[in-house]
């Protein structure tokens, strides 16, 4: 979840500290390096990059002396090539008279560095921003200008990603932009570009958004947009933003909890992405595969992903793994523990203390440990032997949403890989996720008056649902303030039962496999006066037999999981806003519990 930031100025002045002060708003996505470039009015690159945060590294390298009319600074999450001094970006090309920077991912880098240096270019790293940088010199030295050159390269690179680039002896900085974001703003002498509009609000309030397809060039008084197609400029005035920077921060939604649920379709395909082209992947998957016992660990939330985790691997892989809460790992398991086991750890903060307990009571035994985490530098993903991020920049709500998902997700992804299945299938994913958040919007705020006034309510689900039912009623919890238990919807009549009166609400998350079971249980739950209600693909039996119906869209059923999480999401968020709490910070709980 790289960050990027690029000014241009009329006349040569001090931009070290403008470049720093950028650098620091983009911090929230989480990063391991950052680098600075300011192209001087001579004709001098001055380029200072490093592993490390901000602060430190700022001060090390002496970005705050940086001088130039146009600067670029960038923050760097390693994804193509390890974080190093030489992988931070920004890049120069070969003859070091360009300079750029990019955000997202190019898929096809591998395949691109080989042709750059086949053709002569010098390639000094293994990150796809160097891609980006060499894809428009290629073009450039066939004796097309930037622009020209930029159109081109644009159709060379793949993947979802923006980039910002600058040659000596010009004015301007271009950037462009496929999948990723990229505002640009118009300030008093300058223009900016940027991967976040809140490190452009700093400096000015009129901004153009840039959509895909477009390249902006940023002079020191204006910007121009072009198509990339055809090369057409484009006309579009700036707005004046005029939300504060908190509004901004929550993308135009009201709440973060909101704009993490509508972020999901993203991060998923985000995280593929990063899977798909990540060297880590095989060595994960052959000690997995490997272990004589193999744990998936987690709290809360994540556990929820490890019980899902575990139903992927029995099914896919025929692997059969111990889904269990970090806490109950050491009274339970830990005697029995040796070097042939592997713990599988799963936390969004990477910091939570039960998970590290569990952690290092496993290490002390020799087991074989595996992380996957989103805080990146985060204690868990420094200690464990491998650790697979969750790429979902950084999750502000409390109640977590799109990490859950990318847990999900990532634990699919294994499974498929474990089994030695093709992950091709998983390309559907994001677009299916896109579509169930537009259609459940409606009928899930339709069910929101029918429940914002209950304390009570029951959440249940089966064989692959049975995680997300828990998971479910788990948010609901924490956002509502209601009592809402998950359960094994075959449970519900061995003693839950008895609580069903008139209106007595009973949601059934539900797959195609197992509709037969969960009309034996609605009907259950309704003869007793209950209100059932049906979380499934559309299926005349569940319309039949279920009072409401939250139809999602029909899918391979291994999906279910993930397209149910989100009306419960958004029914969770709905119901705690009506009820007149704050979703973002529920009372009593912490994002991060470091505490025994
Ligand atoms: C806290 C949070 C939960 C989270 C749990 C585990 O209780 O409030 O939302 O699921 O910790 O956190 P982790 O960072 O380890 O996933």
């Amino acid at each position: 979840m790289c960050g990027i930031f690029g000014i241009v100025t009329n006349k040569e002045q001090q931009l070290g500290p403008v470049l720093v002060s950028a650098a620091h708003s983009l911090t929230y996505r989480g990063y391991d390096s950052v680098g600075c470039a300011t192209l001087h009015e001579d004709g001098v690159i001055d380029l200072r990059k490093d592993v490390g945060k901000v602060a430190s590294v700022a001060e090390r390298l002496g970005f705050d002396t940086m001088i130039g009319k146009r600067g670029i600074v960038q923050l760097r999450w390693a994804t193509f090539g390890a974080p190093s001094q030489v992988n931070a970006q920004p890049h120069l090309d070969s003859d070091g008279d360009m300079v750029g920077a990019h955000n997202g991912n190019v898929v096809n880098n591998v395949e691109l560095m080989a042709q750059f240096t086949a053709e002569g270019m010098t390639v000094r790293s293994t990150n796809d921003g160097e891609s980006c940088v060499h894809a428009v010199e290629r073009y450039v030295n066939q004796g097309y200008g930037m622009l020209e050159a930029i159109r081109r390269a644009y159709h060379d690179l793949e993947g979802d990603y923006a980039f910002i680039i600058g040659r000596v002896g010009e004015e301007q900085l271009y950037a462009f932009k496929k999948g990723s974001g990229l505002v640009a703003g118009i300030g008093e002498g300058a223009t900016y570009a940027s991967s976040d509009l809140p490190s452009i609000l700093a400096l000015t309030r009129r901004v153009v958004r840039i959509r895909d397809g477009e390249i902006v060039v940023l002079r020191p008084a204006g910007v121009d947009l072009y198509h990339v197609e055809d090369g057409q400029p484009i006309k579009r005035e700036p707005e004046l933003v005029t939300e504060s920077m908190d509004a901004v921060a929550k993308g135009g939604y009201a709440h973060f909890m909101l704009k993490e649920i509508h972020e999901q379709p993203g991060v998923a395909r985000e995280l593929l992405h990063l899977y798909d082209a990540s060297a880590d992947i095989a060595p994960v998957v052959g000690k997995l595969r490997q272990a004589r016992h193999l744990y998936l660990i987690g709290c809360g939330t994540s556990y929820h992903a490890c019980l899902l985790g575990a139903v992927y691997m029995a099914r896919l892989a025929g692997r059969p793994a111990i889904p269990i809460l970090a806490p109950q790992f050491i009274p339970q398991y830990a005697p029995t523990i040796g070097p042939e086991d592997v713990g599988l750890f799963v936390s969004q903060s990477g910091e939570t203390k039960d998970v590290l307990n569990a952690f290092h009571v496993g290490q002390r035994r020799g087991m074989g440990s595996i992380s996957l985490v989103n805080v990146i530098g985060s204690t868990l993903m420094n200690e464990t032997e491998h650790a697979l991020p969750l790429a979902c920049g950084y999750e502000i709500s409390v109640p977590a949403t799109k990490t859950f998902m990318n847990q999900a997700l990532a634990f699919l992804y294994l499974a498929l890989r474990m089994g030695g299945h093709n992950t091709g299938v998983l390309a559907r994913l994001p677009e299916l996720l896109q579509v169930t958040l537009t259609t459940v919007d409606a009928p899930v705020r339709a069910l929101e008056s029918r429940l914002v006034q209950r304390d009570d309510l029951y959440c249940l689900g089966y064989g692959l649902t049975y995680p997300i039912a828990l998971e479910g009623a788990l948010k609901l919890k924490e956002v509502t303030y209601a009592h809402c238990e998950g359960m094994l919807s075959t449970e519900f009549k061995h003693g839950p039962l008895s609580a069903v009166d008139e209106g007595y609400p009973v949601i059934f998350a539900t797959g195609p496999e197992d509709v037969g079971l969960a009309v034996s249980g609605i009907n259950e739950v309704a003869v007793r006066g209950g209100h059932t209600i049906a979380i499934a693909a559309a299926d005349a039996r569940l319309q039949a037999n279920a009072h409401t119906t939250i139809t999602l869209p029909d899918a391979d059923p291994l999906f279910t999981p993930l397209l149910a999480t989100l009306p419960l999401q958004l029914l969770s968020y709905y119901l705690g806003v009506a009820r007149g709490y704050d979703p973002d910070f529920p009372r009593n709980l912490s994002k991060t519990l470091t505490v025994d």
